[in-house]
């Protein structure tokens, strides 16, 4: 396993491969990296000859009050378990290698991006889109691998991906969430213990709300006052949002279809900005 930093080094390898025949799969992360990345890993390396993790804390998808400062790193862990599920390369490049050029290009999906969380973060998926791009014409990847935690990201970048004929298929990877039932994220370091009860909250309100559903309650509204009366009783809690929506337009959802929908929310827990969701797909 190697770790590559500059662009033109990561090209020469990738020629290689590809004159080899290989087929290339990429997992594009911001590092500090946990066992949900490592889900997204093992999927790549699994389907592919060769798979590349990129480890970039992207500043472009950071808004200026955010955590791009004291986002957490530690490059020595995440190359020990790259390489222990048998990943190739890590490339980590230094934001200057990456932004070099002009940097005027941004890449907006309409209509996507500034639903749910680019409401709270407005600049952040066209700082995500441009940066995945690059990454897409960098790594050229048969394949890329995208949690379904970051809900919101997965349909925008599949729908860059069709919408701007990218040669490389976005597969989906479900939510990989610690014993307790939390959603696994390099975030949850931020998190005081007592923090970290009241964020237990957001799983157990997706848990309460899914049963509610199967038992037929089908009213967004009240499933939603229902959910936000429950995170509110945590302490250190403030809700950004918790929307039902459809899968692929993200538009709200009055009454609750069988399939089709995904239950999503956003919340503070203390000054850390946490997400979970559940879909249910066709
Ligand atoms: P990051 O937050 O590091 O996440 C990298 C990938 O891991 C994303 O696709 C995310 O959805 C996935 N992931 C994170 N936690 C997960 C979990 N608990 N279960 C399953 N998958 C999980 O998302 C980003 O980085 C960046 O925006 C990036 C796409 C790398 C662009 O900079």
């Amino acid at each position: 396993m190697k770790i590559v930093k500059t662009i033109s080094e990561i090209r020469d390898i990738v020629k290689d491969w590809r004159k080899a025949g290989y087929s290339i799969g990429l997992v594009p992360t911001m590092g500090y990296l946990h066992a949900g990345h490592g889900s997204l890993i093992e999927q790549s390396v699994k389907n592919n000859d060769k798979t590349v993790v990129s480890v970039f804390v992207n500043p472009t998808q950071f808004g200026p009050n955010e955590d791009l400062e004291k986002y957490p790193r530690d490059i020595d862990r995440d190359s020990q378990l790259v390489e222990s599920l048998g990943g190739d390369i890590i490339f980590n490049p230094e934001a200057s290698e990456m932004y070099n050029t002009k940097n005027y290009t941004y890449i907006t999906v309409q209509g996507l991006s500034e639903k749910l969380c680019g409401i709270t973060r407005p600049t952040h998926f066209a700082g995500v889109c441009q940066v995945v791009s690059k990454l897409f014409h960098i790594v050229m990847p048969d394949n890329a691998y995208f949690g379904l935690k970051d809900f919101q990201q997965y349909v925008i970048i599949k729908t860059m991906v069709e919408d701007l004929n990218f040669p490389v298929k976005i597969n989906p990877v479900n939510i990989v969430r610690e014993e307790s039932g939390i959603a696994m994220s390099s975030r949850n370091v931020y998190l005081t213990d007592d923090e970290k009860k009241s964020a237990l909250s957001l799983s157990d309100t997706l848990k309460k709300a899914s049963q509610l559903i199967n038992n037929g309650e089908k009213n967004s509204k009240e499933l939603i006052k229902q959910m936000q009366e429950f995170i509110s009783s945590h302490p250190y809690t403030k809700i950004d949002y918790i929307k039902i929506v459809d899968i692929n337009t993200l538009e709200d959802i009055a009454e609750i279809p069988d399939n089709n929908y995904a239950v999503l929310l956003a919340v503070y827990v203390g000054k850390t900005r946490l997400i979970d969701n559940f879909v249910q797909h066709s």
